[in-house]
């Protein structure tokens, strides 16, 4: 028999809602908040407030797209953490309820690890799927991390950033450019018409398979404060060279590391995931890597490299399967948790 699961991810500032029938999604629904774009980031408390307006609408509209009843929903998967605890709360108090309403079980979700499992959803136009052990760079905007998953629910961090995540590098040369929040995407679509070797920007010397961004960071800051005294429109000018450029250091970064970590590991089943793995440069060079170098490369469908609950739900089913319930004590975490 099919089993039906609702997921809802509410960690930052997209509600979002999407019903899987076993590994099929039926419906995935996203309400992106645009109260934050004139603050240069993420309010918490307007995005809390955004989610309690957002959430009903868009749970309900999955459920009507998924054309199920609520009563056929076999569990209720939500995002219980890493993530702002006001916007958290929103989506693990409904689902709760949710719960309690329906009789059935709750499941709490790890939101880092749904962007690994989303690789997992199965789609008529993408039917490859790693097996394990494979290693999955996990690029958001929050965290940065090099994972060996071994299963479903035995994930070691190897690597990850000490200071700022790759998408806040990204977020954060956006906003030094003046382009509005979050800058990632913006970035990726002015880099395709620019020259990637057009400026240089400094490595950082990082032991291990950690990451640094900070640096990059200031060393931007400090170029174009200094380009722009020479010529106040040099941004305007040159925009595209400098997304580009930014945008190459940027995978460089990333991808030195996972070569590293291919190396010391042995294994090549690479994966990537989160909201950066969405970044055209990323997905080309990992691809670059299967000709190359004989890994077998993996990326989630576009759609489901940003937040989506799409991929909550599909690590619900995984977890109902192993039965492994919350109870109504459950309370969600800011910080990200290996273990839950
Ligand atoms: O996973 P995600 O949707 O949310 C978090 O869990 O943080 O990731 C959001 C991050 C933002 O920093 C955003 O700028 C970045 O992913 N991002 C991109 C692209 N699409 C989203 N960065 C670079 N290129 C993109 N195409
Ligand atoms: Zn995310």
């Amino acid at each position: 028999m099919s089993i039906y699961i609702l997921g809802i991810e509410s960690s930052c500032d997209d509600t979002s809602a999407a019903v899987i029938k076993d590994r099929k999604i039926l419906a995935n629904f996203i309400a992106n908040q645009t109260v934050h774009k004139d603050f240069g980031g993420v309010v918490p408390e307007l995005a809390s407030r955004a989610h309690q307006q957002n959430i009903i609408p868009v749970i309900d509209k999955a459920l009507r797209t998924a054309n199920i009843n609520k009563k056929q929903l076999n569990a209720v998967a939500f995002t219980n953490g890493p993530g702002l605890l006001g916007s958290l709360l929103v989506g693990a108090s409904f689902a709760k309820a949710f719960s309690l309403a329906l009789d059935i079980p709750l499941i709490e979700v790890n939101h880092m690890h749904a962007h690994i499992l989303a690789l997992f959803i199965e789609d008529e136009q993408h039917k490859k799927h790693p097996t394990f052990p494979f290693l999955c760079l996990t690029v958001s905007g929050g965290h940065t991390q090099i994972m060996l998953v071994r299963d479903y629910f035995d994930m070691e961090v190897i690597g990850q950033t000490i200071d700022d995540a790759a998408g806040e590098a990204f977020d954060k040369a956006a906003k030094i450019m003046g382009l509005p929040y979050p800058g990632g995407p913006l970035i990726d679509k002015f880099a395709r018409e620019g020259n990637p070797k057009a400026y240089s920007f400094p490595h950082p010397n990082i032991p291990n398979l950690d990451f640094s961004f900070s640096g990059l960071k200031t060393s931007i800051l400090y170029f174009l404060r200094d380009e722009l005294e020479k010529d106040p429109e040099f941004i305007e000018k040159n925009k595209t060279d400098l997304c580009a450029s930014i945008q190459h250091t940027i995978v460089d970064i990333l991808m030195r590391k996972v070569k590293k970590a291919v190396k010391e590991t042995g294994i090549k089943q690479v994966a990537i995931a989160g909201g950066v793995s969405a970044n055209s440069g990323l997905r080309n060079a990992l691809l670059s890597m299967e000709e190359s170098h004989d890994w077998l490369v993996y990326i989630p469908k576009f759609e489901y490299c940003t937040d989506n609950a799409a991929m909550i739900a599909i690590t619900g089913y995984f977890k109902y399967q192993q039965e492994q319930f919350a109870g109504q004590e459950v309370t969600p975490y800011t910080r990200y948790n290996q273990k839950r």
